[in-house]
Order: C-alpha cells, then structure tokens, then sequence
C-alpha cells in the first residue's frame, strides 16, 4: 500500500446499523478499501479512522500515539474535557506513561485472575440472589433492572468500598457523563457532583478505614491480594484517588452492566447458541470472549492523538490528529476472524480487542469475565424458558450512548408447574 495524505473529503464516523448487534455496514467498505481514511469530528477538526483489525492493534500499540483526552477530538457529540481541569487529575485512562505507568502499577495487583479470584463465591452469590428475586417477582421482568445492571454494580460496590445505598445518584450521574449530545453545563454538574462525591469518600476512609480497595488505597495498605508491598498509596494525594475512585466506579457500572444485558438479548434472538451454551457449559470462556467480540460495546472506538508526524496504515498523520480505532470493526475483519458476522459461542476467538489493547488495555477485564462466566450460565440455567416478552423491535438500543447495549430488555419465562 503506498503512503498517502489520502486527499478523499472527510466524512463524519459510521453510525447506521441496519442489526442491533452487527456494528455499522459502512466499516465494512472502509476495510475492503484498507487503510486509514479520513475523519470528520463534530468540533470541525478532522483526522484519521482505523478499521482493520491489524492497523487498530497496531494504533494502540504505538507509543507515538497519545491518550491525553484534552489533546484529542471527540468522534461523536460525547463529554467535554476542558484544558487544565483539576477534576481530571487521576484519571489515568487518559494519561501516558510513565504517568500512566505509576498508577497502572499501583492498582495492577487488584485487578490480575489472581488478585480477583476470592470473589468468586461472592459474585456467584450476588447473581444467585439476583435470579431468585427475579422468580420470587415473577415474570415478565426488565433484565437490566433486575439483573444486569445491579450485579457489576453489587460486586464494583464492595470491591472500592462504595455504599451500594447510594447508587441510585451516582448512576444518574454517570449516565450523564456517557450520553452522547448532553449540554455542557448538565455535563460538567453531572461530573462534579460525582467528583464532591468519592472525593467525601475518600475523606471518610482516612476517618473510618475498611477492609475494601479505596479505603486501602488510601490509608497506604501495602498488602494488596498479590501480595506484601504489592500496592501502597505513596505518591497518591487525595483529589488523585478521587479521580482514580471514579474512574473505577464509573468503567466497573456501564460496562460489563451493558454486556450482560446484550449479550442476553444476542442469545435470546440465537436460540441455537443459548442451547449450545446450556448443554455444554465447558464452552462458557469461549463464549464470554466471542460476545465480547460480537458486540464489541465500546462503539465508537478508542481514541488517540499523535505527538510527531507519522505514517500508519498508508496514511500520513500529522503531529495533533486525531486517530480513532474502531474496534467494533475490528472485531468484525474477516482477515483476522473466519465468518466474522457470525455469532459461535463453540469458537475460540483469540486475540478479539473488545477490551483494547496496549497498555491501556482494560484494567477491569478479569472481573468482567469473571462476573459474565457466572452470570450468563447461571440465567440460562435458571430459567430454561427465556424469551423476549415485546416484540425485538421495540428493544431500545443504546445508540444514544457511549457505551452500546440496551436500555431495558423485557423478558418472560414459563413458570415452573405447582408439584
Ligand atoms: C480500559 C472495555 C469492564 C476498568 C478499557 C478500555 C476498553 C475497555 C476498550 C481501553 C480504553 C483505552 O485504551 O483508551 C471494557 C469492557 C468491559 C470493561 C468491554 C466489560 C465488558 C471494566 C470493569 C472495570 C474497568 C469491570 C472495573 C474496574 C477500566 C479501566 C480502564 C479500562 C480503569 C483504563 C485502563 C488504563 O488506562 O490503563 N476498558 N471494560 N473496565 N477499563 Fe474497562
């Protein structure tokens, strides 16, 4: 492929789907032409789109590239992040190394299969308390409310320490900050009522410390479960736990919330594969990562900014362009995965990059397979029956945010017979 400037007029991010689990059909083209092709954002800038597996992978393995959210350009209409902002401060998703790096090292330890597996019996309870109440209520019953949401939102609670009472303001507020097209002011009100609230829990763990993540990170606990000297606070000030705080509570709520309810509706309108997932049960990783590829919920891809004129996938980028990575198309390139539209739950699908890739790559991914790999099973079990109770095309999907899935998933079952 030759280098170009590629002199084709910006067009704005691909965003029509025609299915409500297949990424948009336009990424399809753009893979074929190959290559990078040019963006056009919603602030008037433009810049670049990945969309083959390989040239994403190699986006977000490029330190050329950076993460500085204040440097780069939004591909859709989604939170503002103002110059100089204090209220950014540890939130290390968008910082380089080696800021990046000290913090990563910091919470490593918490997130590794290891350091997460004593949860196990505890989200195995908090879904078999979930699925009870929801056959105590009876159908028919929204799964988000009753299952999806609740259960990473339990198990993300008690891991930081964060009163699981107070969730009903900080989801509003969350959901805020991941609505695409809010105003700005609703925006930053949003972000710093969450800011005053983990910075007073912050404050509370130094006056009352427990047993929980924040409150270890606070008071410079130096066994984290990976063991003595693992993790300590030092060289963390308070308003940088904050951020690190709400990060945290923010990406463990919206994310692995929006793949169980997703990935429920996928299985539900792929009856084979739901079968396919109760008479084997083996298969369970495997599935887990083909509907992380499948779905792939973070839709509009990872955002980068290069720091030097540079060349990627035959296109010249200039110092301060924005690059985007779609991974959700990523995940569909037929060069990387055989019969990529086809939802296999029996498949191995290696290197799928839901979850990024590089050094950024989410920190979160062990629980999130952890609380999948328990809960899709334990829901298939219980309730052999378990079928959409509206017609799919009154499913509301979430196009309106950033993180894909949908708003509420009415469903039914047959309930057992009296003995
Ligand atoms: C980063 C996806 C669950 C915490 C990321 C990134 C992706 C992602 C794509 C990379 C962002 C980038 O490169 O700019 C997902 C998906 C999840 C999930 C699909 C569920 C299915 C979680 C959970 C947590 C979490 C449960 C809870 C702790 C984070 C953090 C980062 C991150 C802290 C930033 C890591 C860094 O910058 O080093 N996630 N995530 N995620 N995720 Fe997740």
């Amino acid at each position: 492929m030759s280098v170009t400037s590629r002199a084709a007029a910006p067009a704005p991010l691909p965003r029509h789907r025609d299915c409500p689990f297949d990424p948009p059909g336009a990424y399809a083209a753009l893979r074929e032409d190959g290559g990078a092709s040019r963006l056009a954002f919603p602030d008037g800038k433009a810049g670049w789109l990945l969309t083959r597996h390989e040239d994403v992978t190699r986006l977000l393995a490029d330190d050329r590239f950076s993460s500085d959210r204040r440097r780069t350009s939004s591909p859709v209409h989604a939170f503002p992040v103002r110059p100089g902002d204090r209220r950014m401060l540890g939130s290390f998703i968008g910082m380089d190394p080696p800021e990046h790096t000290r913090y990563r090292r910091l919470l490593s330890k918490w997130f590794t299969a290891r350091g997460l597996r004593g949860l196990q019996p505890r989200i195995a309870e908090i879904v078999e308390d979930h699925l009870a109440a929801m056959e105590r209520a009876g159908p028919p019953v929204d799964l988000v409310t009753s299952f999806a949401q609740p259960i990473p939102s339990l198990v993300i609670c008690e891991l930081l320490g964060v009163p699981y009472e107070d969730r009903a303001d900080f989801q509003r507020w969350a959901t805020v900050l991941l609505r695409l097209g809010q105003r700005e002011e609703e925006v930053y009100a949003a972000r710093d009522a969450l800011w005053d609230y983990m910075r007073g829990l912050i404050d509370a763990k130094r006056q009352r410390p427990d047993e929980a993540l924040l409150s270890r990170l606070v008071n410079g606990d130096h066994d984290a479960p990976g063991g003595p000297g693992s993790a300590t606070a030092a060289g963390l000030t308070d308003e940088e736990l904050t951020g690190v705080g709400l990060l945290l509570l923010v990406a463990g709520h919206e994310t692995t919330a929006n793949m169980l309810a997703l990935g429920t509706y996928a299985l539900l309108r792929h009856p084979e594969q739901s079968r396919g997932m109760r008479e084997r049960p083996e298969v369970i990783d495997h599935a887990v990562e083909e509907l992380l590829r499948y779905l792939t919920i973070v839709q509009f891809g990872i955002v980068r900014v290069a720091r030097e004129d540079l060349e990627i996938a035959g296109a010249r980028v200039r110092a301060g362009e924005t690059v985007v990575g779609a991974l959700a198309s990523a995940n569909r390139d037929a060069a990387r995965f055989a019969a990529p539209d086809t939802l296999d739950v029996t498949r191995d699908p290696g290197d799928q990059i839901a979850f990024g890739h590089g050094v950024h790559q989410c920190l979160g991914q062990h629980l999130a397979r952890m609380e999948m790999r328990t809960g899709y099973p334990a829901l298939l079990r219980r309730f052999p029956t378990l079928r959409l109770a509206v017609p799919p095309d009154e499913v509301p999907l979430r196009h309106d945010m950033l993180i894909y899935g949908v708003h509420r998933l009415p469903v039914t079952w047959d309930r057992a017979a009296a003995p």
